[in-house]
């Protein structure tokens, strides 16, 4: 597999708006610092951090077109909640045009939005790190999460998903039934950190 990140980054500069580039490389640096602590491949996780987010300044319509031409059309809440569609499109993207190989690495693009029960240690880090890079607003919850993310990074995953779902039922929107299944599982799989979760360390 080609892991020329220089070259990914070059094309993706192209291919983002000014904004969504520098978020692409916040998530890039921060994917590998998790993957320093948490003892994932760091160069993956630097490819899929960058390219997380490959296919978000297509226009929806055409990202539709691009699913379904790769035999993978949008599941029903993703046309409902159009921004969840460039997750699986990204996936198809880095696959076709960055020539991605790595199941792992294109999974962790895949379900960096909602998310899936039983995440591989590189998906976790991705979806964790769209969340807390350096130049995302300042949420209330984010010092903890942020801390979280280095210690125990399913309390920090729960944290997101719990916050992610406030926001979309915030917004008016019926949360997609694949963040229902995400969030329920790691609800009842991860043993809640106490001193985490009573900010003592
Ligand atoms: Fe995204
Ligand atoms: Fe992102």
């Amino acid at each position: 597999m080609n892991k020329d990140i220089i070259e990914y980054r070059k094309t993706l500069e192209k291919d983002l708006d000014q904004n969504r580039f520098e978020h692409s490389l916040g998530v890039e640096y921060t994917s590998a610092c998790l993957a320093f602590i948490h003892g994932c491949n760091v160069t993956d996780a630097r490819i899929a951090g960058l390219l997380h987010d490959c296919a978000k300044c297509i226009p929806h319509s055409e990202q539709i077109k691009i699913m379904e031409k790769a035999g993978q059309p949008p599941l029903k809440e993703e046309l409902d909640n159009q921004s969840l569609l460039h997750s699986k499109c990204g996936a198809i993207i880095a696959h076709d045009k960055y020539e991605i190989d790595d199941p792992d690495i294109l999974n962790a693009i895949r379900f960096h939005t909602v998310g899936r029960p039983n995440m591989s240690l590189l998906e976790k880090i991705v979806y964790v790190a769209d969340f807390i890079e350096p130049t995302r607003k300042e949420l209330q919850i984010m010092e903890r999460v942020r801390k979280a993310a280095f210690i125990d990074i399913d309390q920090a995953l729960l944290w997101i998903m719990e916050s992610v779902r406030d926001y979309v039922s915030g917004k008016g929107y019926a949360p997609a039934p694949s963040s229902i299944a995400a969030h329920d599982f790691y609800k009842n799989q991860i043993k809640v950190n106490e001193d985490l979760r009573n900010g003592r360390i």
